[in-house]
């Protein structure tokens, strides 16, 4: 099959991707719904060339082939998500949150914790891709924290549900473009020069652990101080979106932080944050139990 990608139309009038027809376009994006939970939302040009792609690594002649395969293996499911979410990232992608991150959220923690007697932080980074933002928090938690390294217990969840997205992330290796906007000192800390590319070193790389995880899916996963769930959101349904709100408060400490990408906002759902905003950035807190009771928003 040619993975061209032109629309055209069959002898019935309707529009066709190539080999791919529109109402089997939709109907894999209803199966993927109901299957794993994600919403494919991709414009339909770029949904079918990225079908038909896959169809043709796959060696499978037919969309019906296909969901009939997407019926009965998770495995394959996995792959379709894997050629077809869309990963953007970077390292500290979103300025405005890393910035109110940096100077706000870390300076808070570290006072309240230390005087609760529990240095210790916990980060989740929901969605991560390959990588960038869970090095990217891990480079600002070591510089807020120099003073106090080893006294401090820092642990950051990074999870995603593509698992080719989490076996680069692991790896800890950048091209030198990815790393270019950062200051050199701190790229000469934290990272390993190899070829044309960049380590990160172990003091960094400890601190994080990467884990396949579906957002969709309850996980018990313990309370954190601070979840990054950077544009995430946009591959969640209205219905899944709530349910995610409600369960990312459940993941919170009282007191913990949410920050979304930049213009990302909560739905409305049945739990309780409080929220600044910081230019198009809206940072969540989760309240202490007395202030739950008074501000709802
Ligand atoms: C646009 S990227 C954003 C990456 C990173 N958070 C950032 O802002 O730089 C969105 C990521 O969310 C992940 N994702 C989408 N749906 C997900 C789900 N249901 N569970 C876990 N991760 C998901 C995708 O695989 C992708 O890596």
């Amino acid at each position: 099959m040619n993975a061209g990608f032109n629309l055209g139309r069959t002898g019935k009038g309707q529009k066709t991707l190539h080999l791919v027809l529109e109402h089997e376009l939709s109907e894999l994006r209803l199966l993927m719904e109901r299957q794993a939970g994600v919403l494919l939302n991709c414009p339909q040009e770029v949904f079918g060339a990225k079908v038909s792609a896959y169809l043709q690594s796959r060696r499978l002649s037919s969309v019906a082939d296909l969901i009939g395969r997407l019926q009965t293996s998770d495995a394959e499911c996995e792959r379709l998500l894997e050629q077809i979410l869309d990963g953007e990232t970077g390292f500290f992608r979103h300025p405005v949150a890393f910035e109110v991150f940096e100077k706000e959220i870390l300076p808070e923690l570290r006072v309240r914790k230390a005087g609760e007697g529990t240095q210790s932080l916990r980060i989740l980074s929901a969605g991560c891709s390959t990588g960038e933002e869970a090095y990217s928090i891990g480079l600002a938690v070591c510089e807020a924290m120099k003073e106090a390294a080893g006294s401090w217990t820092i642990h950051i969840l990074a999870s995603d549900v593509r698992q080719d997205a989490l076996t680069f992330a692991e790896r800890g290796l950048y091209p030198h473009a990815a790393l270019a906007a950062l200051p050199r000192p701190l790229v000469q800390n934290y990272f390993a020069k190899l070829d044309q590319h960049f380590l990160a070193k172990p003091r960094l790389r400890n601190l994080i652990t990467f884990t396949q995880m579906n957002l969709v899916r309850p996980a018990y996963l313990g309370r954190f101080d601070c979840i990054f769930c950077m544009d995430v959101l946009p591959h969640f349904s209205s219905a899944q979106r709530v349910a995610l709100a409600q369960r990312l408060h459940l993941y919170l400490e009282p007191g913990g932080y949410l920050l979304l990408g930049d213009g990302e906002k909560l739905p409305a759902a049945d739990v309780t944050f409080q929220s600044e905003s910081h230019q198009s950035f809206t940072l969540y807190r989760k309240p202490f139990a007395a202030a739950a009771r008074a501000a709802k928003f």
